[in-house]
């Protein structure tokens, strides 16, 4: 049962105004008037000032909405910030395939973060290690005390890991801080936590600690999203047989897996920067997790099912978060949020998830059979008949035109456009 009434398959979308889309995005999220002003607006430069040093101005990429996605039985349009053409055309279609099966499930774990805390110049590390466990408690209550409000909200240190590594300096013990960071992406309550136990280990283990930092491998906070793609759809098993050859390649070579992730990151990060969250975080934890078994691989995984059609899966770390930083600052991310309709990290991070595989199969898809210039050109020639100011059906007819042509530029579109005037 689909939990909204309203419905993401939005069709001819793209062939739209900007104003009518705005107009379709309005009444789906519930947006304001004054909500709506935002997407013309730019960042204030006080803010941005605030934000980060040496401010000049501020720096713009388009704002754009994927559409048809189900999530969880519940219909979602993303909001997506790309440079990147394709991607969100891309996305959107993928979506509407997967929604034929239902649309995307996912899977979430709780939002655990790790802090870790590097000791060395010890000589006995095991007895050591043990002594720093024997004082768990201890250790936890202290790093809960940095934040109140994190814990008074469910969340705070939780857990405390002791790892012995060798290095060229000796060996080494990294004691991991596990943080339920709830809400936030978490990485000043994991830095302050970290700082504030650091003197307690130097004077439990005797020895002296140097780097007290998050990890970005983040692989107590995973998130999955399944599909089923239906062969139908794909234009029959043989297609997604041949999808699955292509896929294959990313499970058994790194230089494809990177541009396979690569693809998975299009539309993660345009997301992920629509929210306000730290996109080189998602992005270092993403590769890190893809090279987890000594090999990096495909953060996706691709079968057939009993009736042929074809399932599609993807597991990463996501450390987001719906408040702090950006994400509460940035007019727009906020705003996209509120498109979104989400209210906790985790849906954001299943959203993301979901997003993630829908585009890494409209790029093998596309790989697959027509390859990925055919969409690029006809968007191209879409977006050249639309600056040529063609309107409706007549933005596709220009575009074909120009595609038979071999011919995709503003003048010819203008001329096409005056012909069928
Ligand atoms: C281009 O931005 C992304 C792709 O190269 C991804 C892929 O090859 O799977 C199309």
């Amino acid at each position: 049962m689909i939990s909204n009434k309203k419905s993401s398959k939005i069709s001819g979308f793209y062939k739209m105004s900007v104003s009518e889309r705005i107009e379709v995005v309005k009444d789906f999220s519930d947006l304001t008037e004054e909500d709506i002003s935002i997407f013309s607006s730019s960042l204030d430069i006080e803010t941005a000032d605030r934000m980060v040093e040496n401010v000049l101005g501020n720096f713009e990429l388009p704002l754009g909405i994927a559409v048809n996605f189900i999530i969880n039985n519940k219909n979602y349009i993303i909001p997506m910030v790309t440079e990147e053409s394709s991607v969100i055309a891309a996305a959107s279609n993928a979506a509407k395939i997967a929604r034929i099966k239902g649309g995307f499930t996912t899977e979430c774990s709780d939002p655990l973060m790790i802090g870790q805390l590097q000791l060395l110049h010890i000589d006995d590390v095991a007895g050591a290690a043990q002594k720093i466990m024997n004082h768990k408690n201890e250790i936890l209550k202290i790093a809960n005390d940095q934040d109140k409000i994190l814990v008074d909200l469910g969340g705070g240190a939780k857990d405390l890991e002791v790892r012995i590594l060798d290095s060229p300096l000796g060996k080494m013990i990294i004691t991991h801080l596990i943080v339920d960071v709830r809400d936030a992406m978490g990485a000043n309550a994991v830095n302050t936590m970290c700082e504030a136990v650091a003197p307690i280990l130097e004077g439990i283990s005797g020895g002296k600690i140097r780097l007290k930092i998050l990890s970005n491998l983040a692989d107590k906070r995973l998130v999955k999203a399944k599909a089923i793609f239906d062969k139908d759809k794909m234009g029959g098993e043989k297609i997604v047989d041949a999808f699955i050859e292509s896929y294959t390649l990313a499970l058994i070579d790194p230089y494809r897996a990177a541009t396979h992730n690569k693809g998975i990151m299009n539309g993660i990060d345009s997301v992920i920067i629509a929210t306000g969250n730290d996109f080189r975080a998602i992005e270092a934890g993403a590769h890190a997790y893809a090279a987890r078994n000594g090999r990096y691989t495909s953060l996706t995984t691709y079968y057939k099912d009993n009736n042929g059609n074809m399932v599609g899966e993807i597991e990463l770390p996501l450390a987001i978060g719906i408040v702090g930083g950006a994400a509460n600052i940035h007019p727009k991310a906020k705003l996209c949020r509120k498109i979104l309709g989400i209210d906790t990290a985790q849906t954001l991070a299943e959203v993301v998830a979901s997003l993630g595989l829908a585009q890494n199969f409209a790029a093998v898809f596309a790989l697959s059979t027509v390859g990925i210039q055919k969409g690029h050109m006809s968007l191209h020639a879409k977006n050249i008949a639309i600056m040529a100011g063609a309107k409706a059906d007549k933005i596709d007819k220009i575009s074909e035109q120009m595609i038979k042509e071999n011919n995709i530029k503003l003048d010819r579109a203008k001329e096409i456009l005056s012909e069928i005037k």
